[in-house]
């Protein structure tokens, strides 16, 4: 017995698709899925975006026959992004109601009732020179003079049906401006998700080829998080809790697993968003175009990576394949 090796074999469990399956720890379902979409005015608009494969600026009635389809797949969570007709120093038209998001949101809802419509509340869309938030003088980003311009864009989005408006702008107190002003304006069901840990992070850059929100001058790290932190992280969360958001989120997701592990077990109780973000999406959709990868595979592993992380919520371009191909399974 003594020159007998002694091991553990753990080969067993994964031997056939059906042992793999069955002792899966981490399985994604469609219901943690959140579809990210790009709006602008206008009808019968589909306008391809170069940098991010299968994606599209979309008039109202494009995106919502789109919604119409990702929703009988299960997808029953949205995330709207506006293509503004005008921009000024200010961003004025994020709180204009006849704007895309507020015109989109108004026939998702209609359509749509059982969607769950968030909306991305920032300035760097509106503004003409593409910050997050106003400007001094000198040209800093001006936090305080931001706030009641973000609530503002929240109020409005509320009133045209949103369920959830998702503050993106990374000025501290936003959250807690939002809350004041929805609670002012009688929309107190109005959920809050905090962009709470939002990194300065080089996988934005498709995404401002979308909303066509690349700053004119400088860049975002006055605002928002430098790569080099996670302590930080917790403090940014734990504000945004105290201010009043029913939910939290890191941002981006793949370079943060730790992160977003550390949120979720910091925070346990809190839903937690973690967002894949536009060069994640776009980096895995180049190399499958060049034949150096398996997109299918590649996104799968990628998002239930981030599942497995700890995220509650996953917003992801992904989402109308994935739940086609959790469909399948
Ligand atoms: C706007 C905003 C950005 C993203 C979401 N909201 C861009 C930025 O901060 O520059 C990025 C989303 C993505 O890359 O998919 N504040």
């Amino acid at each position: 017995m003594s020159n007998e090796l002694q091991f553990t074999r753990l080969r067993h469990l994964r031997e056939t698709d059906e042992v793999r399956r069955k002792n899966a720890e981490t399985v994604l379902d469609v219901s943690e899925l959140v579809y990210p979409i790009f709006v602008t005015l206008g009808s019968g608009i589909k306008r391809p975006i170069d940098a991010m494969p299968e994606q599209f600026q979309m008039s109202p009635d494009v995106a919502l026959k789109l919604l119409e389809g990702v929703h009988s797949t299960g997808i029953d969570k949205v995330l709207l992004f506006g293509l503004p007709e005008r921009k000024d120093s200010i961003g004025s038209s994020a709180s204009d109601a006849d704007e895309a998001v507020q015109s989109t949101v108004r026939q998702i809802k209609h359509a749509l009732p059982d969607m769950t419509v968030i909306t991305d509340v920032c300035l760097c869309e509106y503004t003409e020179h593409g910050h997050c938030g106003v400007l001094t003088p000198e040209g800093q980003v001006d936090n305080d003079a931001t706030l009641s311009l973000l609530a503002n864009a929240a109020v409005s989005h509320a009133d045209a049906g949103a369920d959830i408006v998702a503050p993106s702008a990374m000025m501290d107190g936003q959250v807690a401006a939002i809350r004041a002003g929805l609670e002012q304006s009688g929309h107190s069901d109005t959920q809050i998700m905090g962009y709470s840990a939002k990194y300065a992070s080089n996988f934005y850059g498709p995404f401002r080829e979308a909303a066509g929100s690349t700053p004119q001058f400088g860049d975002r790290r006055s605002y928002q998080m430098a790569f080099t932190q996670s302590d930080e992280a917790m403090l940014e969360i734990e504000a945004d809790i105290a201010e009043g958001a029913d939910y939290i989120m890191v941002k981006p997701a793949l370079a943060y697993l730790d992160v977003i592990r550390r949120a979720a077990e910091t925070f346990a109780g809190k839903p937690l968003a973690a967002y894949n973000v536009s060069g994640e999406y776009s980096s895995i959709k180049a190399a499958a175009a060049n034949g150096w990868i398996d997109e299918r595979g590649a996104a799968t592993e990628v998002l239930t990576a981030i599942k497995r992380a700890g995220a509650d919520l996953i917003i992801t371009y992904f989402a109308p394949d994935a739940a086609r191909w959790l469909a399948e399974q």
